[in-house]
């Protein structure tokens, strides 16, 4: 079986990371170049602008996931009033760009395919010479003609959070989702890619480890091993709220004093209300950097004190000191309470 891949810095292993690489041979070298460069800063390499931007381009979810802060107030769809702006998201793709920016990643804690026009932002991003464009969703709102418009699009990898090999864990992990129908979109835009001749978007699906799955570890990544491109498993991050308590077991990277997080070397996340944040998780909106008016305010929050204090103290291996980042790493972990 394929193994799991899991950097010192990192809170999600893969299988089979090489398969980003095997891009290289549609996008050349740059390709290569942006793979390099992401290892790099992966590995707390400086950069004058983060090599990826997530967005989240509206703010609700229709499932109610054990894990995930937004099951407290979900599912509910707060509509259009609460969708990001296309015109801002346009100046800062452009803007990101022209600073370097090679990988969007289009949601943070919501279901991005709630949008009816989300394929338009892939597009424009793609469009635009992002050369990375992809997005975590639960699946359950793919159909055949949105899997296509987005493999025309250009996406390049689609990541589809499963979390369980049946439907009775799949239940209690994600309520409200359907696990045979995202099963069967899982291999339908596997297949529809495929049969137009495209090698994007990759499909990877994805596992959180906490102790109401993490028995079914095995048995997903046996079921997967050459029918999607890669496996993310992820740590178990304690959410900020959630509608149950529930935790992983000890796990391969927390409670390792060595552990340095990568994400304020990476990425900085752009909420749908605008606020700007340091990392993906959702401890990462407990550290706001500030509200985004111009994109020329990237760069600012970029190389603010903020984002260098926190750089810095992960550089020294210092995260414990950082209450937020504690709890993101270690707070999910019955045995570290
Ligand atoms: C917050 S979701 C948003 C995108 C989409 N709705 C989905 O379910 O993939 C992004 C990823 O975070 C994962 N996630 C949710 N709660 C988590 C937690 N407490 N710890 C680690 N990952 C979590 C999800 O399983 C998913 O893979
Ligand atoms: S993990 Fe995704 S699908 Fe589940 S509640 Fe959170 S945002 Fe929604």
């Amino acid at each position: 079986m394929n193994p799991i891949d899991l950097k010192p810095t990192d809170l999600t292993g893969l299988t089979n990371r090489s398969v980003m690489n095997d891009l290289a041979a549609i996008f050349g070298e740059p390709w290569l170049e942006y793979r390099a460069e992401y290892d790099r800063v992966s590995a707390l390499g400086g950069r004058a602008f983060p090599i990826q931007l997530d967005l989240e381009l509206n703010a609700s979810c229709n499932l109610r996931c054990a894990m995930c802060p937004i099951s407290v107030e979900s599912p509910k769809n707060k509509g259009p009033s609460t969708w990001f702006d296309f015109e801002l998201y346009k100046s800062l793709i452009d803007f990101a760009v022209a600073n370097g920016t090679k990988a969007v990643k289009l949601n943070y804690v919501n279901e991005p395919l709630i949008r009816k026009d989300f394929v338009k932002f892939v597009r424009y991003a793609k469009q635009a010479g992002i050369l990375n464009v992809y997005f975590s969703t639960n699946g359950v709102l793919l159909t055949k003609p949105l899997a296509v418009e987005l493999i025309e699009a250009g996406l390049t990898k689609i990541q589809i959070s499963i979390d369980a090999t049946t439907r009775e864990v799949y239940d209690v992990m994600r309520p409200g989702g359907d696990f045979e129908k995202v099963l069967r979109n899982v291999e339908m835009i596997r297949r529809e890619r495929d049969t137009r001749g495209s090698a994007t978007p990759l499909v990877r699906v994805n596992f959180v480890k906490t102790e109401l799955n993490e028995h079914q570890l095995e048995e997903f990544l046996a079921t997967w091993e050459g029918r999607v491109d890669q496996v993310g498993v992820q740590e178990f991050i304690k959410p900020t709220a959630a509608a149950r308590e529930i935790y992983s077991s000890r796990s391969t990277n927390k409670q390792q004093s060595s552990f340095r997080c990568a994400f304020p070397f990476r990425q900085l996340v752009v909420t749908n209300e605008k606020k700007v944040l340091p990392c993906c998780t959702f401890w990462g909106e407990q550290m706001p950097l500030g509200t985004l008016e111009t994109p020329e305010q990237l760069l600012e929050f970029w190389t603010g004190d903020r984002m260098r204090y926190l750089r810095q103290m992960h550089l020294e291996g210092r995260y414990r000191e950082i209450p937020e980042c504690r709890q993101c790493v270690d707070g999910g972990c019955r045995t570290n309470e």
